[in-house]
């Protein structure tokens, strides 16, 4: 049997997680033979609700959870971690502005960055999902020196299955025929679902729909408003698909995409006109325990245009953090 790998979750109490944590327990992410011990973080005030989650945990009897720690100190919840899922942020209240916003994340992620460089295993892999998710893991990065930056990734997986889904209903194809798909830049509205070097079933896809005017026009809008429209419709922002999508991040790094395309946001390394110290959605394929940025791709006019954008609101955001 493998000894139990270490899970640090940020945000334990919060509805992300009431999803993500019951598929981590179940083997979702490590496989059926890995144990895992859950390190569960969470602010002072929502400590009664993390045990109330602990007992569901206790109640499902999972063969692979081997242990559960529960504390609101940073400096337990990383130790010897060998992933960190944080979820954790703090949301927009009324009256608040986005700097205020950007401001309040800069702060938690500061400590939280703090205590990964002391705490955590150099081996650990990390993805940030509490947004700005790509600003929040930059801020991670720069106050973790001792900490391998590649390791630190932000979630852009929600965005690209959200893309999947709407490509494959609209050419009529199931999603798992479907590959190099992309989604490029910040986790937001201005993010660059990449349809140009997608296949379904090895053909090409715009070939297949045949309809830039509907790329342009209808799947870029929708995939860009789809949380919006999910809080319209529920009442509550995406919970079991963020959840869903964190599971498939951490999975296809730690397990590999046999070649498969996926979106990660990772730490820039130049390419694309991306500069360093972004943490920015680029397509990549996984093997076991390493992500590969898919390289020399052609950036075309619109291309260009679309990752301008979301590159200049990027920089945008972590510049109001250096102002303050
Ligand atoms: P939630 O509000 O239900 O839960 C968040 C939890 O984080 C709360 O229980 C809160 O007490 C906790 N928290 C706040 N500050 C903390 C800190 N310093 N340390 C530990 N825990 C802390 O929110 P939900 O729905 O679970 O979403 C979590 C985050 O994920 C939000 O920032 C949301 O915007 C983001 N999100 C990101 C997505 C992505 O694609 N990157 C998709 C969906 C949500």
């Amino acid at each position: 049997p493998h000894s139990a790998k270490r899970v640090t979750v940020t945000g334990a109490a919060g509805q992300i997680c009431y999803s993500l944590l019951f598929r981590l327990a179940k083997g979702d992410v490590f496989g059926p033979d890995q144990p895992v011990i859950l390190q569960l973080l969470e602010i002072p005030q929502a400590l009664p609700a993390v045990r109330g989650v602990v007992m569901e945990l206790e109640d499902c009897a999972f063969p692979l959870l081997a242990g559960v720690v529960v504390t609101d100190d940073p400096a337990v919840a990383f130790r010897d971690t060998d992933a960190a899922f944080l979820i954790g942020a703090r949301p927009r209240s009324k009256g608040m502005e986005r700097r205020d916003l950007l401001l309040a994340n800069a702060e938690i992620f500061k400590v939280q960055g703090q205590a990964l460089d002391k705490a955590a295993r150099r081996e650990a892999r990390v993805i940030v999902v509490g947004n700005p998710a790509n600003t929040n893991a930059a801020i991670l990065a720069a106050n973790a020196p001792g900490f391998p930056t590649e390791n630190i990734t932000a979630m852009l997986r929600l965005d690209h299955n959200r893309a999947l889904s709407q490509f494959a209903a609209k050419a009529g194809v199931p999603v798992g025929s479907l590959d190099r798909v992309a989604v490029w830049g910040n986790h937001s509205p201005t993010m660059f679902p990449d349809w140009r070097f997608a296949t379904a079933n090895g053909k090409s896809l715009p070939d297949l729909i045949g309809d830039g005017d509907w790329y342009k026009s209808k799947l870029i809008p929708t995939v860009a408003q789809r949380g919006t429209a999910v809080i319209e419709a529920r009442g509550a922002s995406s919970a079991a698909s963020a959840a869903n999508a964190a599971i498939d991040h951490m999975r296809d790094w730690f397990q590999g995409t046999n070649g498969r395309w996926v979106s990660m946001g990772v730490p820039s390394d130049g390419s694309y006109g991306i500069p360093k110290g972004l943490i920015c959605g680029v397509p990549v394929t996984c093997t076991p325990g390493q992500y590969h940025r898919v390289t020399g791709l052609p950036i075309d006019e619109f291309a260009r245009s679309m990752l301008d954008r979301t590159i200049g609101e990027l920089k945008e955001e972590l510049a109001a953090i250096a102002k303050s």
